[in-house]
């Protein structure tokens, strides 16, 4: 008899491990990265030519940037606190606690850090064909992602998030299932909205998804948790809710072509220096309290 409740527990334990992974982030459900790395296959294909010509001039100047002595990072402002447009920033107008790793990975390396603000969906591309060196955007590692790019050692971790109306009947991610969905385009919170089946609309900006959830069009808005913060700081009568069996943790990462080994390297190394005398929590921290004093 014990015996029995064990391993239905056990089976039980597997089968919520399963859906929980199922529901969100690194299966075939997972249309936009799918897309994503599709098409930056193609565009890889076509621009084989290209990448390798520019790797050879690389090379021959001793410099892993498309630049020498220049960082080219691709990142898409409309995600606080990670990056931000702002009057000052780190980095020109861009803040937040991605720009300012940025910064510090490329002048650790002798180097200055570049900014080049795109659509969130734009930049795997962006970086397949040499646009740009690496992409720092509050990303998240998925499977799907890793057959596009090479990411380094995640220095963040964060979940999806629920964003309704103070008064809302949501309380978990089930909840949502006959309710109007807004989702960001490209995001991971779009990726498990999707693998859950339910319909749902998606903007290219979290502030008008927010906006659509403040004027009374859609009901709730999944998005990361910190993000998801700091849009419920800036308007009135929004609240939270969490569902941590429905969405599985998220690691932030940093990413480069593939085999850009010696840039990785680089990257690496600064971000291990940084996880381990506190300096990434202190800048968490940092960006999150100028959020919260707002
Ligand atoms: N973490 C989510 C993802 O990887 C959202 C990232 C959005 N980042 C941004 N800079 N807009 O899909």
């Amino acid at each position: 008899m014990k015996k029995v409740t064990k391993t239905a527990a056990l089976v039980l334990a597997m089968a919520m491990v399963i859906s929980t992974l199922t529901a969100c982030g690194d299966d075939s459900g997972a249309t936009t990265d799918a897309a994503v790395t599709d098409e930056a296959a193609a565009n890889d294909t076509a621009d084989t030519a290209d990448a390798d010509e520019a790797a050879d001039t690389d090379a021959a100047q001793g410099t892993v940037t498309k630049t020498e002595g220049v960082m080219t990072f691709g990142t898409n402002a409309e995600f606080p606190p990670f990056e931000f447009v702002a009057g000052t920033g780190v980095i020109d107008q861009y803040d937040g606690i991605d720009m300012a790793i940025a910064k510090q990975i490329a002048e650790e390396n002798g180097m200055t850090a570049a900014i080049e603000n795109m659509e969130f969906d734009s930049l795997l591309i962006a970086l397949q064909n040499g646009q740009i060196d690496a992409v720092i955007a509050g990303m998240t590692v998925t499977e799907e992602r890793k057959e596009a790019v090479d990411f380094s050692t995640p220095y963040y971790t964060a979940t999806q998030v629920m964003i309704v109306k103070e008064d809302s009947d949501i309380a978990a991610a089930a909840d949502m299932a006959d309710k109007k969905i807004c989702v960001i385009q490209g995001y991971t919170g779009e990726v498990c909205v999707n693998d859950m089946g339910y319909p749902y609309e998606a903007f290219k900006k979290g502030t008008e998804a927010v906006m659509e959830l403040v004027n009374g069009k859609c009901d709730v808005v999944v998005i990361d948790s910190a993000t998801a913060q700091k849009y419920v700081n800036d308007n009135e009568g929004l609240k939270i809710v969490e569902d941590a069996a429905a969405f599985e943790a998220e690691e932030y990462a940093i990413a480069v072509r593939k085999g850009n080994t010696e840039l990785l390297d680089m990257i690496n190394t600064a971000i291990d220096a940084k996880l381990a005398d506190g300096t990434i929590s202190e800048l968490g921290v940092k960006y999150t309290e100028e959020i919260t004093a707002e």
